[in-house]
This record gives structure tokens, C-alpha cells and sequence, in this order.
């Protein structure tokens, strides 16, 4: 059975326009042989990475106190979500030019040294097995191939450093122009869905 990681990161929780994208993503998936694992980043409020929890990442598993093997359980379980998905489906909100802050706080407990990642004298090489990840990615305003447009270089580069390069991009851009914008950006990004599943 293909299990699938579902990442919202809308504020909205599941009324979050890019979270609608990812509904309408897994309603057109073909078969119904997968399990969702969905992990909802408003809801897990994770907070800002701190000195000691990353810390904590560095000690052997035997030699932390109970504190430290909290934080670094917190780590541990998204990295073996992570690590145990076929595919992973994220919606993404675009929120002052950037990403989520909450998405921030997940990539900053995915992207770690010796687990992710290794440095090498030919610079970093991916740990993570390579998967198809689909980025539903929902904008009020219209940034795609623009100097502006941080999210997708950002999330192309920081799976690619984890080893992961199956990256796919649906764009529903022009949300907040207007209700015929928004409207033909919803009907655009289902087409491109549909493409991609087609493929
Ligand atoms: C705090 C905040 C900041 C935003 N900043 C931007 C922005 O920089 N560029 C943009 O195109 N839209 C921006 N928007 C609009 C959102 O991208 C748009 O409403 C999108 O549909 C939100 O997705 P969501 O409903 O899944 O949260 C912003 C919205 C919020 C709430």
C-alpha cells in the first residue's frame, strides 16, 4: 500500500485555499490502495529550533537525559515520517514573498547533519531515498517565474539537499484578484493536477 505524507501548512488548517488544492490532489488520486499520513503544521505548532534542541540531536541516544531525548524524539518522528512515505504532498501558502514560519519549523527538524544529510569534500549528499513530492502551492498574488518567487527555488534546493529531487509544483496564483481570477486559478491548478497524475 503507498503511503502518502500530507503536509498542510495553512494557517487555515483544512479551509486554507492550499489546503483545498491538496484535498482536490488526493481526490483525484487513481486507486485506493494508499494510507494518508497527514500531518496539519497549524495544528502541530511546532516551535522556533533553540540551541538545546539541536543540541540535544548531537548526544548518543543512550547518553541523553529525558529532556534531550524529547527534543530530539521531535526530530526523530518527523524524519521517520518523512523517511516512510512513497510520495509527500504539501500545501503551501505563500506568506510575506516567503514560506510558512511553520513550515520553516518542519524543514528545520527534516534538514539535519549525519541523519538528512552528510557533508562530503564534494560538498553535501543526501540521505533521504528519493521520492515524488508535489507541492500545492496557493498565492493571492501572481509570483511564478519571478525574481519574487522564493518558495520554489528554496523547497527545490532544501529536498535536494536531503536527496530528495521528484519535485512538482501546482500553482493556483491570483487568489486575492478578484473572484473570476481566483476562479480560473482553481480551474488552472485542477488541470495541471490532473496532468500530473496523468503522468
Ligand atoms: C499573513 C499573510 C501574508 C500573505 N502574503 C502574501 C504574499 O506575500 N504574496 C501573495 O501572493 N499572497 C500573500 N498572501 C495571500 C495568500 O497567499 C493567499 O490568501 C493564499 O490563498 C493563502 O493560502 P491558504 O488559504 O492556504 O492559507 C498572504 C496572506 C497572509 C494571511
Amino acid at each position: 500500500m503507498k503511503n502518502i505524507l500530507v503536509v498542510n501548512s495553512s494557517l487555515n488548517s483544512d479551509a486554507g485555499n492550499s489546503s483545498k488544492l491538496v484535498a482536490s490532489y488526493l481526490e483525484k488520486l487513481p486507486g485506493d490502495e494508499v494510507k494518508l499520513d497527514i500531518l496539519d503544521l497549524n495544528e502541530a505548532q511546532l516551535p522556533h529550533l533553540t540551541q538545546k534542541e539541536m543540541a540535544a540531536w548531537m548526544i548518543a541516544p543512550e547518553e541523553r537525559t529525558r529532556e534531550q531525548a524529547e527534543l530530539a524524539g521531535v526530530s526523530d518522528a518527523l524524519l521517520s515520517r518523512l523517511e516512510e512515505a512513497d510520495e509527500v504532498v504539501i500545501g503551501l501558502p505563500m506568506y510575506n514573498l516567503g514560506v510558512p514560519s511553520t513550515f520553516k519549523a518542519w524543514i528545520d527538524r527534516l534538514a539535519r547533519a549525519g541523519k538528512s544529510f552528510k557533508y562530503t569534500e564534494n560538498g553535501p549528499v543526501g540521505l533521504i531515498a528519493d521520492k515524488p513530492v508535489t507541492v500545492l502551492a496557493a498565492r493571492g498574488g501572481v509570483y511564478a517565474g519571478t525574481e519574487y518567487d522564493t518558495q520554489t527555488p528554496y523547497i527545490r534546493h532544501i529536498f535536494g539537499l536531503m536527496g530528495i529531487t521528484k519535485v512538482n509544483f501546482v500553482y493556483a496564483e491570483g487568489l486575492n484578484m478578484g473572484e473570476e481570477a481566483a476562479a480560473n486559478a482553481f480551474s488552472a491548478a485542477n488541470e495541471k493536477i490532473i496532468e500530473l497524475l496523468s503522468n
